[in-house]
This record gives C-alpha cells, structure tokens and sequence, in this order.
C-alpha cells in the first residue's frame, strides 16, 4: 500500500552554535534550543516515516521528559526508527523543506540529503531538501517540513 506522510518540527534558537541540522554540524552564530541535540529537519522526518506506518510519532517513541534522551544524537533516534519500523517498508521520496532565517543553508543541502539517504539505505535524489527563509518573521526559530511518499507491505 503506497502512503504519505506528513512530519514537522519546530524549535527556539539562541546564541551560540553550532546548529545541529539534518544529521550534519553546521557552523552557525546560533543553535537549537531543545532536550536533544534539536536537530529539526531529523524530527520531521522521522515523524513523516513512523506516522503513517504505524501511527506513533517522536514524542511517544523518545518523550523529550526521558533522561535518556538529554542531548540525544538525533541521528541515532533515526537509526532506531529505521531498524525498529522500516524493514519492510520501501521509501520512494522525502521532500523537505527548512524555514530559518540565518545562516544560508544552499551550501550545506546536497551533504545533508547524502547524509539522511546513506542512514536510510536511500539514493541522495530521493531525499530533496530546500530552504526557505521566515522573512524575519520569526528569527529566532527553526522549522522543518517533511512528506514522505512510502510503500507499505
Ligand atoms: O525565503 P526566501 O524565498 O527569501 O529565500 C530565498 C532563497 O534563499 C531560497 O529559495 C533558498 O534558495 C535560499 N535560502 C537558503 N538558506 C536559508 C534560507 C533561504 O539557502 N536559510
Ligand atoms: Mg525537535
């Protein structure tokens, strides 16, 4: 069965970074304010995957109250989730997009997309990353938006 999913995340930034984002360590003048490492594109992903397949999302499967997950690499909540809920499940495309102001992120986008295709066994072109800026509307934030399009067994 094909399905989509749909998966957002949103978090504060304050000064001092660097800024965790799509599994990569980006040199930025702010960071993520957040329980984990607050890596916001990885969120959204992972809500976009495990929605749809089984209806649970990242604050039911890691509660951001759980000390174990204190500054947790979000990379490795990804990992879990791939190992955990996607054997069986073929992803054909994820198309993101990141709202932040600053820094520019064009630079960062094609090794980011490698990054998240290499952890979920996916070739880089299926995983489209874009970044949009809020127009100073919200600076001091940073939000992802993922969909994913997934076959289901
Ligand atoms: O938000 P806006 O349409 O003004 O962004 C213009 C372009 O700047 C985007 O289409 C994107 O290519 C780039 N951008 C970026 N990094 C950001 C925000 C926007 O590379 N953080
Ligand atoms: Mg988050």
């Amino acid at each position: 069965m094909l399905k989509v999913g749909l998966g957002q995340d949103m978090h504060r930034l304050c000064q001092g970074g660097p800024l965790i984002l799509g599994g990569l360590s980006i040199d930025a003048e702010v960071q993520a304010i957040a329980h984990s490492d607050g890596d916001a594109l990885i969120h959204a992903i992972i809500d976009a995957l495990v929605t749809p397949i089984c209806g649970e999302n990242i604050g039911s499967l890691f509660p951001d109250n759980d000390p174990r997950y204190r500054s947790v690499d979000s990379v490795s909540l990804l990992q879990a989730v791939r190992d955990r809920f996607l054997q069986g499940v073929s992803i054909h495309n994820m198309d993101c997009v990141i709202i932040l102001d600053q820094p520019k992120l064009g630079p960062y986008l094609p090794a980011m997309s490698k990054r998240i295709a290499s952890i979920l066994g996916l070739e880089s072109h299926q995983v489209s990353i874009k970044a949009k800026t809020s127009e100073k509307t919200a600076p001091d934030r940073i939000e992802a938006r993922v969909v994913s399009l997934i076959e289901v067994k």
